[in-house]
Protein backbone atom coordinates (compact mmCIF):
# COMPACT_ATOMS: atom_id res chain seq x y z
CA UNK A 1 0.00 0.00 0.00
CA UNK A 2 1.11 3.29 -0.69
CA UNK A 3 2.20 6.03 2.74
CA UNK A 4 2.11 9.43 1.49
CA UNK A 5 3.81 11.10 4.74
CA UNK A 6 5.41 9.87 7.97
CA UNK A 7 2.37 9.59 9.77
CA UNK A 8 0.56 7.35 7.42
CA UNK A 9 3.33 4.81 7.84
CA UNK A 10 3.08 5.02 11.54
CA UNK A 11 -0.60 4.47 10.80
CA UNK A 12 -0.29 1.55 8.63
CA UNK A 13 2.28 0.24 11.55
CA UNK A 14 -0.21 0.67 14.27
CA UNK A 15 -3.13 -0.67 12.53
CA UNK A 16 -0.90 -3.43 11.98
CA UNK A 17 0.29 -4.24 15.08
CA UNK A 18 -3.20 -4.15 16.74
CA UNK A 19 -4.01 -7.14 14.98
CA UNK A 20 -0.97 -9.40 15.78
CA UNK A 21 -0.57 -11.84 18.36
CA UNK A 22 2.33 -13.01 19.85
CA UNK A 23 4.64 -14.46 20.03
CA UNK A 24 5.59 -13.23 16.43
CA UNK A 25 8.39 -12.43 14.24
CA UNK A 26 8.77 -9.57 11.84
CA UNK A 27 11.28 -8.41 9.55
CA UNK A 28 11.45 -5.12 8.47
CA UNK A 29 13.51 -4.12 4.68
CA UNK A 30 14.33 -1.16 2.85
CA UNK A 31 16.71 1.60 2.04
CA UNK A 32 18.24 3.87 5.12
CA UNK A 33 15.58 6.71 5.74
CA UNK A 34 12.87 4.30 3.68
CA UNK A 35 10.95 3.96 6.94
CA UNK A 36 11.48 1.08 9.12
CA UNK A 37 12.01 2.92 12.89
CA UNK A 38 9.10 5.36 11.73
CA UNK A 39 7.08 1.84 11.21
CA UNK A 40 7.73 0.88 14.38
CA UNK A 41 6.83 3.61 16.26
CA UNK A 42 3.32 3.41 14.93
CA UNK A 43 2.97 -0.06 15.77
CA UNK A 44 4.62 1.10 19.19
CA UNK A 45 1.79 3.08 19.20
CA UNK A 46 -1.00 0.35 18.16
CA UNK A 47 0.11 -1.45 21.33
CA UNK A 48 -0.74 1.33 23.55
CA UNK A 49 3.32 1.89 24.26
CA UNK A 50 3.46 4.64 26.66
CA UNK A 51 4.67 7.81 24.15
CA UNK A 52 7.00 9.04 26.87
CA UNK A 53 9.24 6.09 25.75
CA UNK A 54 10.16 7.18 22.68
CA UNK A 55 10.91 4.72 20.27
CA UNK A 56 14.34 5.23 17.73
CA UNK A 57 16.96 3.39 16.12
CA UNK A 58 18.32 1.24 19.17
CA UNK A 59 21.70 2.52 17.78
CA UNK A 60 24.52 1.61 20.62
CA UNK A 61 22.27 -0.95 22.10
CA UNK A 62 21.31 -3.17 19.20
CA UNK A 63 18.17 -3.87 21.14
CA UNK A 64 15.56 -1.74 22.66
CA UNK A 65 12.34 -3.55 25.05
CA UNK A 66 8.95 -1.79 25.41
CA UNK A 67 6.31 -2.93 27.49
CA UNK A 68 2.87 -2.50 25.81
CA UNK A 69 -0.80 -3.92 25.98
CA UNK A 70 -0.11 -7.18 24.27
CA UNK A 71 3.53 -8.04 25.87
CA UNK A 72 6.87 -6.75 25.19
CA UNK A 73 7.90 -5.17 22.30
CA UNK A 74 11.13 -6.28 21.16
CA UNK A 75 12.94 -3.84 18.47
CA UNK A 76 16.26 -4.65 16.96
CA UNK A 77 18.18 -3.29 14.29
CA UNK A 78 20.79 -5.54 12.53
CA UNK A 79 22.37 -2.62 10.70
CA UNK A 80 25.51 -2.25 12.49
CA UNK A 81 26.36 -6.21 12.70
CA UNK A 82 29.45 -7.29 10.98
CA UNK A 83 29.12 -11.29 10.73
CA UNK A 84 25.86 -13.03 12.13
CA UNK A 85 26.86 -15.12 14.75
CA UNK A 86 24.79 -18.29 15.42
CA UNK A 87 24.60 -16.97 19.32
CA UNK A 88 22.81 -14.06 18.31
CA UNK A 89 19.65 -15.94 16.78
CA UNK A 90 19.28 -17.68 19.35
CA UNK A 91 19.03 -14.94 21.89
CA UNK A 92 16.47 -13.48 19.98
CA UNK A 93 14.42 -17.14 19.78
CA UNK A 94 14.81 -16.54 23.54
CA UNK A 95 12.61 -13.32 23.30
CA UNK A 96 10.17 -15.13 21.25
CA UNK A 97 9.82 -18.10 23.23
CA UNK A 98 9.16 -15.76 26.45
CA UNK A 99 6.07 -14.45 24.37
CA UNK A 100 7.94 -11.19 22.39
CA UNK A 101 6.56 -9.29 19.66
CA UNK A 102 10.18 -9.11 17.71
CA UNK A 103 10.81 -6.32 15.02
CA UNK A 104 13.46 -6.60 13.19
CA UNK A 105 15.27 -3.49 11.15
CA UNK A 106 17.69 -5.48 8.65
CA UNK A 107 16.50 -8.68 8.81
CA UNK A 108 18.16 -9.26 5.32
CA UNK A 109 21.57 -9.17 7.29
CA UNK A 110 20.59 -12.57 9.14
CA UNK A 111 19.07 -14.93 6.81
CA UNK A 112 18.40 -17.34 8.86
CA UNK A 113 16.43 -15.28 10.81
CA UNK A 114 14.83 -13.81 8.22
CA UNK A 115 13.57 -17.76 7.06
CA UNK A 116 11.87 -17.37 10.99
CA UNK A 117 9.80 -14.61 10.23
CA UNK A 118 5.74 -14.78 10.65
CA UNK A 119 6.12 -11.32 8.79
CA UNK A 120 8.22 -9.78 6.45
CA UNK A 121 7.54 -5.51 5.40
CA UNK A 122 9.61 -4.46 2.84
CA UNK A 123 9.27 -0.10 2.35
CA UNK A 124 10.39 1.26 -0.92
CA UNK A 125 11.21 5.09 -0.98
CA UNK A 126 9.15 6.36 -4.24
CA UNK A 127 9.98 9.77 -3.67
CA UNK A 128 10.76 12.20 -1.11
CA UNK A 129 7.54 11.65 1.04
CA UNK A 130 6.15 8.44 -0.66
CA UNK A 131 7.15 5.03 0.73
CA UNK A 132 4.96 1.91 -0.63
CA UNK A 133 5.10 -0.54 2.18
CA UNK A 134 4.54 -4.55 1.30
CA UNK A 135 3.23 -7.11 4.72
CA UNK A 136 4.01 -10.39 2.94
CA UNK A 137 2.94 -13.31 5.97
CA UNK A 138 5.52 -16.23 5.60
CA UNK A 139 4.54 -19.98 6.41
CA UNK A 140 7.10 -21.76 8.30
N1 LIG B 1 5.92 8.25 3.94
C1 LIG B 1 6.91 8.23 4.84
N2 LIG B 1 7.04 7.16 5.65
C2 LIG B 1 8.05 7.10 6.54
N3 LIG B 1 8.97 8.07 6.72
C3 LIG B 1 8.88 9.15 5.92
C4 LIG B 1 7.85 9.28 4.97
N4 LIG B 1 8.02 10.46 4.34
C5 LIG B 1 9.09 11.05 4.88
N5 LIG B 1 9.61 10.26 5.84
C6 LIG B 1 10.83 10.61 6.61
O1 LIG B 1 11.83 9.66 6.28
C7 LIG B 1 12.61 9.36 7.42
C8 LIG B 1 12.52 7.86 7.71
O2 LIG B 1 13.44 7.58 8.73
P1 LIG B 1 13.49 6.19 9.50
O3 LIG B 1 14.49 6.39 10.58
O4 LIG B 1 12.12 5.75 9.87
O5 LIG B 1 14.06 5.24 8.36
P2 LIG B 1 14.77 3.84 8.52
O6 LIG B 1 14.29 3.01 7.39
O7 LIG B 1 14.58 3.32 9.90
O8 LIG B 1 16.29 4.21 8.31
P3 LIG B 1 17.62 3.42 8.80
O9 LIG B 1 17.92 2.41 7.74
O10 LIG B 1 18.66 4.50 8.87
O11 LIG B 1 17.33 2.80 10.13
C9 LIG B 1 12.06 10.19 8.57
O12 LIG B 1 12.80 11.38 8.66
C10 LIG B 1 10.64 10.47 8.11
O13 LIG B 1 10.11 11.66 8.65
MG1 LIG C 1 15.90 2.68 11.41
Amino acid sequence: MRSRNAEETKKIGADFARKLSSPVLIGLSGDLGAGKTTFVQGMARGLGIDPRHYVNSPTFTMVNEYEGEKGKLIHVDLYRIEKPVEGETLALEEYLASGGLVVVEWIEKMPSLGLLADFQIRLTTVSEKEREIEITRQMP
